[in-house]
């Protein structure tokens, strides 16, 4: 028996995670569901987006599976998701792109994996403006880069491409510019690549890099890089694959796992039924790999690919005049599992 921390989240995520819910639990794996609360559900509740019995629950549990959350853009609190991943020392996160059969993109043959550094950089949250009196005349940032952040998710991706028998490692980064933080996290990189022979390294500048992603995906295997470009470079690969509602992520740590979509709440189509669950579903096997329960993991993976392969019970973001839902989807893996 499992225990996991469950946190359904905002917008569209209490239903893609009970979908998923449903979904892991057809697989015949046995987990004991802790419900917590987070983000905007938990601002209405306790006037706290992030309550202490929640933190309380992964401290415990060391497993959590989240929806996604809403965090207001400009003001407002921070972002629950930075300050969890900061919280657990979630320093990867892991965010793979693999082509579907079936899905209306151009790009197919595309199988990369970004690992993000997910606890440093310009999201360490170091930020403020500079006032004279009221009036803002500008705003500072600072990206944060050390050694110890970037040796441990750099090896990381070293370690993971082993496990998973990829051959090449890019490193992304902007050192010719930024040549103080993203300078510090290419030299680390490139002395963590001579402990991996095995596996080819090269580095990337991120302009380019963003060029050839669309250019030429195939020839990407794993990519790691800082924050602000891991955020980005992770949806750009979603959109190569057929959409953020295809991509899971988990975010790995020292102290915690915690496993979701790549996308947010999507407030545009919250509460309408059409969000498709698969992003969620695919976290679900992510973290199931993470528990030992590979079969299991592999099992829901096959499932989606041949429900996706077959085009019929999917949701409209994959096939436009589509009049199936997040229920029809769920229902058409849990069928295929049995
Ligand atoms: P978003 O990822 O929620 O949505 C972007 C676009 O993709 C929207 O048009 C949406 O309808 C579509 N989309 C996303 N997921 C989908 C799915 N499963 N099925 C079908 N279509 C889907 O990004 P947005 O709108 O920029 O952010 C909304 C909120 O989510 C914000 O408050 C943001 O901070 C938060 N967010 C939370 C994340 C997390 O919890 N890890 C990650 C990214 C954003
Ligand atoms: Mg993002």
């Amino acid at each position: 028996m499992h225990k996991i921390t469950l946190i359904p989240g905002d917008g569209i995520g209490p239903a893609i995670v009970a979908a998923a819910v449903r979904v892991i639990e057809a697989t015949g794996v046995r987990v004991e569901w802790d419900r917590q609360i987070a983000g905007m559900a938990a601002v209405e509740k306790h006037a706290n987006p992030l309550p202490d019995a929640t933190l309380e629950s992964i401290r415990h549990s060391r497993i959590c599976f989240k929806g996604p959350l809403t965090t207001p853009v400009g003001g407002g609190y921070r972002s629950v998701n930075v300050t969890l991943r900061q919280a657990f020392h979630l320093y990867a996160n892991v965010r793979p792109a693999i082509s579907f059969e079936g899905t209306d993109t151009p790009f197919h043959n595309i199988n990369l994996v970004t690992i993000r550094e997910n606890t440093e950089g310009l999201y360490a949250g170091i930020e403020h403006f500079i006032k004279v009196d009221e009036e803002k005349i500008g705003a500072e940032s600072i990206a944060v880069v050390t050694r110890k952040g970037s040796e441990r998710v750099i090896e990381y991706a070293f370690e993971y491409a082993r496990k998973a028998r990829r051959k090449k490692v890019t490193l992304v980064h902007k050192a010719n510019i930024l040549k103080c933080t993203s300078g510090l996290f290419l030299e680390i990189g490139r002395e963590v690549a001579k402990k991996y022979p095995d596996i080819e390294f090269e580095d990337r500048i991120v302009d380019a890099c963003s060029m050839q992603l669309v250019m030429k995906p195939e020839i990407f295997d794993v990519i790691v890089t800082t924050n602000l470009f891991g955020d980005i470079l992770s949806d750009l690969a979603s959109g190569l694959v057929g959409g953020l509602g295809l991509t899971a992520g988990a975010n790995i740590g020292k102290d915690a796992a915690l496993f979701e979509a790549v996308h947010g709440s999507a407030p545009d189509i919250a509460d309408k039924g059409i969000a498709n669950p698969i992003a969620m579903i695919l976290a679900g096997a992510m973290m199931l790999e993470h528990l030992g329960e590979v079969d299991a993991a592999r099992r829901i993976e096959q499932a989606v690919r041949e429900v996706v392969k077959e085009g019929v019970y999917v949701t409209p973001d994959l096939k436009k005049d589509s009049s199936y839902g997040t229920d029809d989807l769920a229902d058409a893996i849990v069928k295929k599992l049995a």
